[in-house]
């Protein structure tokens, strides 16, 4: 399947990528280091890691990884949190400019004040930050959750306890419906799952006979109410492994997810769902995250040989790396 290329930052000269592919592995071997890649990086990356999985398996995975560096293949908070949970470890990550539209949503300097007013009226809650946010963010919440383990870290506070649910609105208001549980929500969404576009998926639905949606959390409730599977990326693989007859899955979640989905399940078909209409008439690209289109196999080899861009250590990761460890390994 070829994917759209929306990195258009990036300017670097033509490199084979079976040529990229070999320097990476003697780099790996030189320089101690592990590579973890999320499901939506592309599948080339994919296919050279030690590592691949969703957001709750690699924080999982990146405490058990034996080499000294890590090489985290995904966004910033993704490498953010490995360094977190692995403060010994030297963790690389290819482009320091991946980041998340959700992280980005939600400030810590926004977040602690309405922390700091919500106390002032008395209320009694705890935070429960989606591990999309920054370190700052995280050090000020009680809970971490992925989207893998999210109905059990709710299920944990306790009933007497409110709860503020930072940053994605869309993924808090499925939350409560599964859970029964009230929350207040922060109004953060993600860029890519908040634009698939209700009218393609029903035509693609129309298009497509007998065929099955499936969905990322993050996406808003319009999306939801049509999906025949709601999961993370982890839980949606885990799906349509489970299903042997040939079938074709509508897919909501960002695009690269399907090189995951078919090499776990060849004997199905996996159609993108569209973005947005835009002015001109045609559909948007935005089904691939350009965050996470950073990420190129050039980019992998360079910070392994240049051992940079790499993840600092910072003082207030200590009170984010109690909470991460309570929330992820726990
Ligand atoms: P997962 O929990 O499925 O890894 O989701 C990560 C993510 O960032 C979705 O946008």
């Amino acid at each position: 399947m070829s994917l759209p290329v929306v990195n258009a930052t990036d300017d670097a000269p033509y490199e084979d990528p079976l040529d990229l592919m070999d320097e990476i592995e003697e780099l790996k071997k030189e320089k101690d280091a592990s590579i973890l890649a999320h499901f939506y990086v592309d599948g080339e990356i994919q296919d050279i890691a030690d590592y691949t999985g969703d957001s709750l398996k690699l924080a999982r995975d990146a405490t058990q990884v034996e080499t000294s560096t890590i090489v985290f293949s995904g966004v910033h908070f993704m490498g953010e949190s490995a360094k977190i949970m692995n403060p010994e470890k030297r963790v690389l990550i290819p482009d320091m400019l991946a980041g998340c539209s959700l992280a980005e949503s939600c400030p810590a300097d926004q977040l602690a004040a309405f922390q700091e007013q919500l106390r002032s009226e008395g209320r009694e809650f705890d935070t429960v930050a989606y591990i999309n946010t920054s370190a700052a963010v995280k050090s000020l919440c009680d809970w971490i959750v992925t989207s893998g383990n999210a109905q059990e870290i709710i299920e944990r506070v306790p009933a007497d306890r409110d709860i503020l649910f930072v940053p994605d609105q869309h993924l808090g208001r499925y939350l409560m419906e599964v859970t029964g549980r009230k929350m207040m929500l922060w109004p953060g969404s993600c860029m890519v799952h908040e634009v698939f576009s209700i009218q393609g998926l029903i035509r693609a639905k129309r298009n497509h006979a007998n065929s099955q949606v499936i969905a990322h959390p993050e996406c808003p409730q319009n999306i939801l109410e049509i999906t025949d599977f709601i999961g993370g990326t982890e839980k949606m693989r885990q799906y349509v492994m489970s299903i042997a007859e040939p079938t074709t899955f509508l897919v909501a979640t960002e695009a690269a997810m399907i090189h995951a989905f078919e090499k776990s399940a060849p004997q199905h078909t996996f159609v993108p769902v569209p973005g947005i209409i835009t002015a001109t008439g045609e559909t948007c690209a935005c089904n691939r995250c350009p965050h996470m289109a950073r990420n190129t196999l050039q980019k992998v080899r360079d910070c392994l040989r240049d051992e940079s861009p790499e993840i600092e250590w910072q003082d207030y990761f200590e009170k984010a790396r109690a909470v991460l460890d309570k929330s992820l390994l726990k």
